[in-house]
């Protein structure tokens, strides 16, 4: 079945000031501060606003007492002046980066799925232009198979002249906006080849030498181990390695970073099946690190940072069936490791172990990062808001934190617990990949430490994203479902070189 996924990516640019014409717009957004006193900011664009509407808007906040100004909280005028029929007036808060995301969000929200125009005068700052564009675009995504589809979408219009801005905005939104609609896409519709065909379809249409792909199925995989086992039980068409690399002319002698993301394209749990069955609804998002990986991958092309960067997409569905592994197999990944697979549910280790080992001695990075819908345990630990980051390089995990705060998708450190390590021992393989022997439990920390075994001496870096891969509701940047995450932050740090 092809897709045909409703397109409501709206429309951002920008207005120097000196162009203003608000006879343009159907709608303006004017900040308001949170305060000892709550004011709408003195500025050239309030007087615009005021003679063109003959409104004094100080007058029409002190009608809303219960207005406090918190990020987000929004006084809703309607007007009729010319094409002009809504003032919004918008709290902002102390006018963070966190609070303008926010009343971004929120704004966003208000003309989701309208014609509307809007001019936005939130910020003035130009970091912070990127983030309320982003917010902007974000707020309004949507995914729709219904055969019945209306679409309007808004227009946001900054205040400013802010080209090079907007063009970032543009690049972040977009590229979260594609691995949204990958992982909100079903399962019966994706599966490792359509993951394939798609990342080769973003590279030809990205027209940029600088980026290639090639993809690695049937023979060709015959070391992995890892992937086989996982994705032999959907035979049909079974798995793949798909290795996208953006490595610009003279990028040689470059840092190399290899990024790894988990690809279950439906993740049943195998024989060891998921229960209560609910719990696999959300598992279609499961190759929600791989989405990550590739988008950021390809914008690069766009970024243009002095670094080269692989993406390896390790895609496989696990599914129930007569061709599923069984617990209790022992199976060999790339670079001869033995595994004894204790619970078939704990594939992602087991995909990621291949594409980590391969990266290791094939590919020769700086940087080794993984991105994956990895355990429930990252959740219950972190919730929604942090994804889990284990590194014993304090460097690079200090710059992720920041470089994730800024973007508006936090990591948190957690600690690599040398004494849980024994709970990898098996009595016939190498290790066991359950990591539950003794009871220490912490399963992301020994999912982490399983991981581990494969990176060599590399400069490694594991993202648990199983918490923010995946809203539960459907609110500020995020619809319920796939949220992207991963890709702004890779985008970021990769950038950042
Ligand atoms: N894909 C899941 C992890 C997950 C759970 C992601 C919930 C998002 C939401 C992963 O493959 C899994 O099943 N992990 C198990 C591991 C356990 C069997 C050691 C888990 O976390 O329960
Ligand atoms: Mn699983
Ligand atoms: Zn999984």
């Amino acid at each position: 079945m092809a897709q045909k996924i409703l397109d409501l990516y709206p429309k951002l640019t920008y207005l120097s000031e000196d162009k203003l014409d608000l006879s343009n717009f159907t709608a303006v957004a004017i900040p308001v501060l949170q305060g000892e006193q709550i004011e709408i900011p003195k500025t050239k664009f309030l007087t615009a606003v005021s003679n063109f509407t003959k409104l004094d808007l100080n007058i029409e906040l002190n009608n809303w007492p219960e207005f406090a100004a918190k990020p987000g909280e929004i006084i809703e005028v309607p007007i009729s002046v010319g094409s002009l029929t809504r003032i919004y007036l918008v709290g902002i808060g102390d006018k963070s980066n966190d609070d303008l995301r926010k009343a971004s969000t929120s704004l966003g929200r208000k003309i989701k799925g309208t014609n509307c125009v809007l001019l936005s005068a939130l910020e003035t700052e130009k970091a912070k232009i990127i983030t309320q564009g982003v917010a902007f675009i974000l707020s309004n995504y949507q995914y729709s198979l219904k055969s019945d589809q209306k679409v309007q979408k808004p227009t946001f219009v900054i205040y400013g002249d802010y080209k090079d801005e907007v063009e970032y905005a543009e690049i972040l939104a977009s590229s979260v906006w594609q691995a949204r609609n990958l992982i909100h896409t079903p399962s019966n519709i994706k599966n490792p080849e359509w993951l394939a065909k798609q990342a080769t379809a973003m590279v030809s249409a990205a027209k940029n030498s600088d980026l290639s792909i090639t993809v690695k199925s049937g023979r060709a995989l015959k070391e992995f181990g890892g992937l086989l086992a996982v994705g032999n039980s959907s035979p049909n068409p079974g798995p793949r390695l798909i290795e996208i690399s953006y490595a610009p002319k003279g990028s040689s002698n470059w840092p190399h970073i290899v990024l790894v993301g988990k690809g279950i394209t439906f993740d049943t749990g195998g024989i060891s099946l998921k229960r209560p069955y609910d719990t696999m609804i959300g598992m279609k998002s499961d190759m929600a690190g791989a989405a990550a990986v590739l988008c950021a991958t390809v914008a690069m092309s766009k970024v243009k940072p002095k670094v080269k960067v692989t993406a390896l997409l390790m895609a496989a569905e696990n599914a129930l069936s007569g061709t599923s592994q069984r617990p209790s197999d022992v199976i060999k990944h790339f670079g001869g490791t033995t595994v004894e697979v204790l619970n078939t549910d704990a594939e992602g280790r087991l995909v990621l172990a291949d594409g980590l080992a391969y990266a290791d001695s094939e590919l020769e990075p700086d940087y080794l990062v993984d991105v994956a819908t990895l355990t429930g345990a990252a959740t219950l630990g972190l919730g929604r808001q942090y994804a889990a980051m284990y590194t014993r390089n304090k460097g690079v995990a200090k710059k992720l934190y920041e470089v994730g705060s800024k973007v508006g998708e936090k990591v948190w450190h957690m600690p690599l617990v040398d004494d849980y390590s024994v709970a990898l021992d098996s009595d016939v393989a190498d290790f066991n990949h359950l990591a539950d022997k003794f009871g220490f439990s912490a399963g992301s920390v020994t999912a982490a430490l399983f991981l581990e075994k494969f990176v060599g001496d590399r400069n490694w870096v594991h993202l648990d994203i199983a918490g923010t891969g995946r809203s539960e509701v459907d609110a500020g940047e995020n619809i319920k479902g796939g949220t992207g995450f991963g890709v702004r932050l890779l985008i970021e740090w990769l950038g950042s070189f």
